[in-house]
């Protein structure tokens, strides 16, 4: 195996992007809160487009020997209350788990928070999710809530348990 490169996403990444959500929502698990409704290429290709302008939001990849296999988004809360606060998603492709891409890609949303005056962030996930609640609290995340019913699925609702990182603890 070859190392990875952790760089921010460009436009030309959405259909990779897109394909990687595809297949990491269709695993049986349902480890994403956007499992079967990720959006479209065209929706992807706009988006990482926008952020050029925008500087509240990045996205990063994890990219091998041309192949995506990580993605991390992340996201400032627009609210003046709570514009330190910025929520991120995590996802490595399945072949690739267990070799650091995860912890390397949450290590770069936190050199965009400290340059981008972001003091936590936060993120939700789902309370079967054991690799993912053992990756944040392995890397500092602390279980901040239990969310019941938080999240739509299928006909029903999931709970997801709320979890942060201090960059800058208060
Ligand atoms: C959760 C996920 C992002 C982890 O990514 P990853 O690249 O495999 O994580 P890393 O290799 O950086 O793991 C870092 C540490 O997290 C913990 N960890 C990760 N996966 C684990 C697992 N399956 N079981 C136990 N611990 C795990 C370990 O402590 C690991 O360190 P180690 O390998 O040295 O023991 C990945 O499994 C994934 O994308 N899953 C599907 C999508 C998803 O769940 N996204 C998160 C939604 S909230």
């Amino acid at each position: 195996m070859t190392a990875f490169v952790i760089r921010d996403a460009v436009p030309g990444d959405a259909a990779a992007l897109v394909e990687l959500a595809q297949k990491i929502g269709a695993e049986p698990e349902g480890w994403l809160i956007a499992d079967d409704a990720w959006r479209g290429v065209a929706d992807e290709r706009r988006y990482l487009k926008a952020l050029r302008r925008h500087p509240h939001a990045g996205v990063f990849v994890a990219e091998e020997e041309g192949e995506i296999v990580g993605r991390l988004s992340v996201a400032r809360d627009p609210h003046p209350a709570s514009y330190h606060v910025a929520d991120l998603g995590l996802m490595v492709a399945a072949g690739h788990r267990r070799r650091g891409v995860g912890r390397a890609l949450l290590a770069r949303a936190v050199a965009w928070a400290r340059e981008s005056r972001v003091r936590k962030l936060e993120l939700h996930v789902f309370p079967h999710n054991a690799p993912a609640i053992a990756l944040y609290e392995g890397f500092g995340f602390v279980k901040e809530g239990y969310r019941r019913a938080h999240y739509r699925r299928g006909a029903g609702y999931v709970d997801a348990i709320l979890m942060a990182y201090w960059i800058d603890e208060p």
